[in-house]
């Protein structure tokens, strides 16, 4: 049986749980998901590469112990990109595959490795140079057809390529970086673009990673003190508020967390009901920006 739920925030993402990072055991992988659902947190977002292509396939280990946990959750995966890695030792350049015959191979993989029959989401992880929409198409009406992807969508694609595909097949998310630190997806028309065609942005790397680590940065201060202030204000913590500055736009962000630690997650459902005053939102902005709008 299939959730209804839609796809809210936080989303948890896995790039780190596996080889790329925490290494977690089985039961490191059950207890975060144990954790998620008790928060709250339903959706779980992967990558056919993430750890080499073996991070799927450990997240799918710990579903195994309990078969009831797949009806509660979203699995979001992607497919696209071609890594060269042991794993693979077909591959020799890095490189995309947006192929008809690819992507329904990729899901296939994805599904066995999770143990599951059906993928709630899957996305195309990079804009293909190469890429045919009539193939993209055919692939995703296939798959879904045999119920094997409930939805689709892209990442890292901006609005000219989402447009080109949008004449070919629906396209219900777009994954890309945004944040207090990447401003851009403000301007460049991505949000306005998702906003037109009712597309939800997914946000990768919402607290903006060095923002987190490179606390020296005089720029990256100015931004912690506001938030630091804005935490006051509204009795919550700085990356509540970092996310707030996220969840305020109209596009409706859904952050994508890529943190191991349940205690971050947790933050950052709390977050997903802050939302910042005009003012205070541009106060942010101009940290950002090391300036007033014009
Ligand atoms: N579509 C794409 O192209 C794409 C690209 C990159 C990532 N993603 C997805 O987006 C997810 C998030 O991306 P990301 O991992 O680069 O970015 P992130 O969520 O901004 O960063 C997570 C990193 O920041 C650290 N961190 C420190 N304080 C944190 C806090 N309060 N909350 C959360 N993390 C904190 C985490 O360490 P701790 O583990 O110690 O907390 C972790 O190393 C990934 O897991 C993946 O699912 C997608």
């Amino acid at each position: 049986m299939m959730t209804k739920e839609k796809i809210g925030s936080p989303i948890a993402g896995c790039m780190r749980w596996g080889k790329w990072g925490a290494n977690f055991s089985t039961m490191d992988y059950r207890k975060m998901i144990d954790f998620c659902l008790e928060y709250g947190i339903h959706s779980f977002d992967h990558a056919d590469i993430y750890g080499d292509y073996t991070t799927e396939e450990e997240f799918g280990e710990a579903l195994k112990e309990d078969p009831s946990i797949r009806s509660s959750i979203k699995l979001i995966t992607k497919c696209g990109i071609q890594m060269v890695t042991a794993n693979r030792p077909s591959h020799s350049i890095k490189s995309y595959n947006t192929s008809k015959t690819h992507i329904i191979q990729s899901v296939e993989r994805s599904l066995e490795n999770f143990g599951t029959d059906y993928l709630d989401v899957l996305l195309i992880h990079r804009p293909d140079p190469l890429m045919n929409p009539v193939e993209i198409a055919e692939a995703i009406e296939h798959l879904k057809q045999q119920g094997k992807i409930i939805s689709f969508g892209v990442s890292n694609f901006l609005p000219h390529q989402v447009n080109m595909m949008k004449k070919y097949l629906p396209i219900q998310y777009n994954q890309i970086e945004v944040s207090v630190i990447c401003l851009s997806p403000f301007t460049n028309g991505i949000l306005d673009n998702c906003l037109a065609h009712q597309i939800t942005p997914m946000a990768w790397a919402p607290l903006g990673g060095t923002l987190l680590t490179d606390d020296l940065h005089p720029h990256f201060r100015s931004i912690t003190q506001t938030a630091a202030e804005l935490a006051q204000k509204y009795a919550t913590g700085m990356n509540e508020i970092l996310l707030a500055f996220l969840h305020t736009h109209p596009s409706g962000i859904v952050t994508v967390i890529g943190t191991t630690k349940p205690e971050r997650l947790a933050q950052a459902k709390k977050a997903s009901n802050i939302k910042l005053s005009r003012e205070d939102w541009f106060s942010l902005l101009r940290a950002a920006k090391g300036e007033d709008v014009a």
